[in-house]
């Protein structure tokens, strides 16, 4: 039970370990979260992650509602910080796939939203049903659907709570593709080992440029990706990546 991180070369994949409470996440997962999500960032090795969830019916169903709601409404209270994650206070540039394997709801969506690509299993159903509860999303839900999908169907699934399947997600563009569950690791693994074929130093500053281009005005993201690029030119893999398509051969990058 809680979080498995494994390394395998470049790709490292999180798992959430909890299927028989279908990995509702605990505040020891949150933690456990934090961890491999600070490592992951840091680890110069790894190039792209894969977050997926155990067993065959959930990637995850959100926050654990009796243990990880209290702690939180004591820690709102306390004033206590909440480990950093990918969905709040933790940024990481590296592209990370979720690997979407049942149902995925509330805090589960929300860590999903958190990454940068989503392939879905053909069983699997997403939600926010927070307000069925008295809440609304706490992990940048409210904030990333709406970024993700058309705004009126960002506000259904809000406002309702009630979820849809993988071929609507598919259709409004929350996933970018729907795979059979006992296909689903080997395609987020070739997603995986294609993105780790780019030079990787340009992979993160496009996402980057991304990510922070589409919170400021079109000028200042021009600016921003201008100044991203700059910083490209003067890499050994810029160099590299040109001396190989001269060559017609296969770039060597290096990450420097
Ligand atoms: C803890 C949960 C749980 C949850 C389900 N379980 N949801 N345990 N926290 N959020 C447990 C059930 O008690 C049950 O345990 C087991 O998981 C299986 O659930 P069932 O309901 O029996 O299964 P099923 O009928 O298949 O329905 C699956 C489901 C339903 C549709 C996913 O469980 C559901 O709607 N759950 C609510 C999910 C939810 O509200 N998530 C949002 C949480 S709030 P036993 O021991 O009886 O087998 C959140 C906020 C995050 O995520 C942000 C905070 C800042």
């Amino acid at each position: 039970m809680g979080i498995d991180y494994v390394k395998e070369g470049k790709i490292a994949t999180i798992i959430l370990n909890r299927p028989e409470a279908l990995n509702a996440i605990t505040p020891e997962m949150l933690r456990q979260l934090s961890e491999a999500f600070v490592d992951f960032r840091d680890d110069e090795q790894l190039m792209v992650g894969i977050i997926t969830g155990a067993g065959e019916k959930a990637f995850s169903i959100g926050a654990d509602i009796e243990t990880m709601l209290p702690e939180m409404k004591k820690a709102r209270v306390q004033k206590l910080p909440e480990p950093p994650t990918i969905m709040c206070g933790l940024t990481t540039w590296k592209p990370l796939i979720a690997a979407i394997n049942g149902a995925c709801l509330g805090g589960g969506l929300e860590l999903a939203l958190a990454c940068d690509l989503r392939i879905a299993s053909e069983n699997a159903t997403f939600g926010m049903p927070e307000v069925t509860l008295g809440l609304i999303p706490g992990w940048g839900g409210t904030q990333r659907l709406p970024r993700a999908i058309p705004l009126a169907k960002a506000e259904e699934m809000l406002l309702t709570g009630r979820p849809i399947n993988a071929q609507e997600a598919y259709r409004v563009g929350l996933v970018n593709r729907v795979v059979p569950l006992p296909q689903l690791m080997s395609a987020a693994r070739q997603l995986a080992e294609l993105l780790c074929k780019p030079a990787p130093l340009a992979v993160r500053a496009a996402k980057q440029a991304i990510l922070q281009g589409i919170e400021v005005t079109l000028e200042d993201g021009i600016a921003l990706e201008r100044q991203l690029n700059d910083s490209l030119l003067t890499t050994e893999d810029f160099e590299e990546g040109c001396r190989a398509a001269i060559e017609k051969r296969r770039p060597a990058f290096k990450g420097k």
